[in-house]
């Protein structure tokens, strides 16, 4: 059974540019906070108000500590953060300028696996009641001592952590990457971002001219693969499941999108791609995995992102045709590997690293869907995670799905 993808992370490299304001003396709301918080690391939270009652969570040590307020916490946070533009790709003007302050926004993601984290896959040992969510950004509102070094309050950070689900979050110092602002662009790279990258570059093989197939392609994380095998040189066929969602990969730079819902992968695979696919990027499992397996070229390779068609299912997993599959390698001396984030985690800082720059300077689609056109509208407040999800699972989501933690929070803790 393998466990959370969240873990210790290599210390931030530094701060990007045009993070939030300087040192600011605590608020008297902070300065209430029981005394052995200052003694603990980062700690981020969103603008919220309410009166601040903390307690510390006891499964976790004194350097991840882990802390819920119940109802708030008073006038933590008054500075605002940049405002995403809408002109820009992604909606993002990602050029570190800094704008007037406007209200602060903190944002959680969504992702595939936070079904498979609640459902207690990920580690059975863990027992309910345990908190879920995988990445967050937001503000720093107070720090811990020894995490006062190397962040500020006001500064903005994204984090993967377990427990993002949450108005409030403690985070260990070292897994806080800064970020040039608290917009939602900066949350796709945490998990989505750096799955794609560190998987092409460690099990891709990417070379100019490869065929790469990336399926989900235009979800959270196969919108990276997309475009990172892409800027490889290689050439690019997504699958999906509507006509928007292949305008997107078009724009995106992907030289084929297959909408499967009115085309057959497999003989599209089979007419237009002779020869096969040299490497598969592979989240959906099932069907899918069949087909891609039969449409690897010699000496092809099939990465294991993920399998989300079997995650509603009692098992998570969903069947393939594992007793031809020895056979199949074999002709084709092909391969299949399978990849988990939390394996590679060492590759974790410069990575996000360098995708933040990339964000930045605008060289990567950082899409995100706050859930807009959904039927009950924009994702806002914890209360609108389930819907995030159900709207993932319905295959809705064009980019990363994301969920907006507005000021002020009505906290429900
Ligand atoms: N290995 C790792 O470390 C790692 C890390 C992050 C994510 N992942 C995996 O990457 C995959 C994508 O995750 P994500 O969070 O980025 O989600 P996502 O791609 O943003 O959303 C899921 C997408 O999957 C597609 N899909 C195809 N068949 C589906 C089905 N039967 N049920 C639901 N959706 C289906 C849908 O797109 P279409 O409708 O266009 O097909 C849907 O929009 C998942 O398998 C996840 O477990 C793995």
């Amino acid at each position: 059974m393998v466990s959370a993808p969240v873990g210790p992370l290599p210390s931030p490299g530094g701060r990007g540019p045009g993070c939030g304001p300087g040192p600011r003396p605590l608020t008297p709301a902070l300065a209430a906070l029981p005394q052995p918080l200052l003694e603990w690391e980062t700690v981020i939270l969103p603008l919220v108000d309410g009166g601040g009652e903390a307690t510390r969570d006891p499964r976790v040590g004194q350097s991840e500590a882990a802390l819920k307020f119940k109802g708030g916490c008073r006038g933590a946070l008054t500075a605002g953060t940049q405002q995403a533009d809408p002109g820009a790709p992604g909606g993002f003007r990602g050029d570190g300028d800094r704008r007037p302050p406007g209200r602060g926004v903190r944002f959680v993601g969504v992702n595939a696996s936070d079904i498979n984290y609640s459902a207690g896959r990920y580690d059975p040992s863990v027992k309910t009641p345990f908190d879920v969510g995988f990445e967050g950004v937001g503000e720093v509102v107070a720090l811990g001592l020894s995490a006062s070094a190397r962040h500020t309050v006001g500064q903005t950070v994204a984090y993967m952590s377990p427990g993002s689900f949450a108005e409030y979050t403690v985070v260990p110092a070292s897994i806080a990457t800064p970020v040039p602002s608290a917009t939602p662009e900066y949350l796709t790279l945490l998990v989505s971002g750096t799955t794609a990258y560190i998987c092409l570059k460690e099990l891709g093989g990417l070379k100019e001219g490869k065929k790469v197939l990336v399926t989900a392609a235009a979800g959270g994380t196969g919108q990276f693969a997309v475009q990172l095998a892409k800027k490889a040189g290689c050439h690019v066929i997504g699958t999906c499941s509507s006509e928007e969602k292949s305008a997107f990969l078009k724009s995106v730079g992907c030289d084929r999108p297959i909408n499967y819902n009115t085309e057959h992968v497999g003989t599209v695979l089979k007419r237009e791609y002779p020869g096969g696919v040299d490497v598969v990027y592979e989240s959906v499992g099932g069907a899918m995995f069949d087909l891609a397996i039969d449409a690897l070229a010699t000496k092809g390779r099939l990465i294991v992102i993920g399998f989300i068609s079997g995650y509603q299912t009692p098992t998570g997993l969903s069947p393939v045709n594992a007793g031809t599959l020895p056979a199949k390698l074999l002709r084709k001396s092909a391969s299949i590997q399978g990849f988990f984030l939390n394996h590679y985690l060492s590759e974790y800082r410069a990575s996000m690293d360098h995708l933040v720059k990339m964000c930045t300077s605008g060289d990567l689609v950082c899409q995100v869907d706050l859930g807009d056109l959904s039927t009950e509208g924009r994702f806002t407040g914890l209360e609108s995670v389930f819907r995030a999800v159900d709207y993932m699972y319905m295959g809705k989501n064009t980019g990363k799905i994301v969920v907006e933690l507005p000021h002020p929070v009505n906290s429900k803790l």
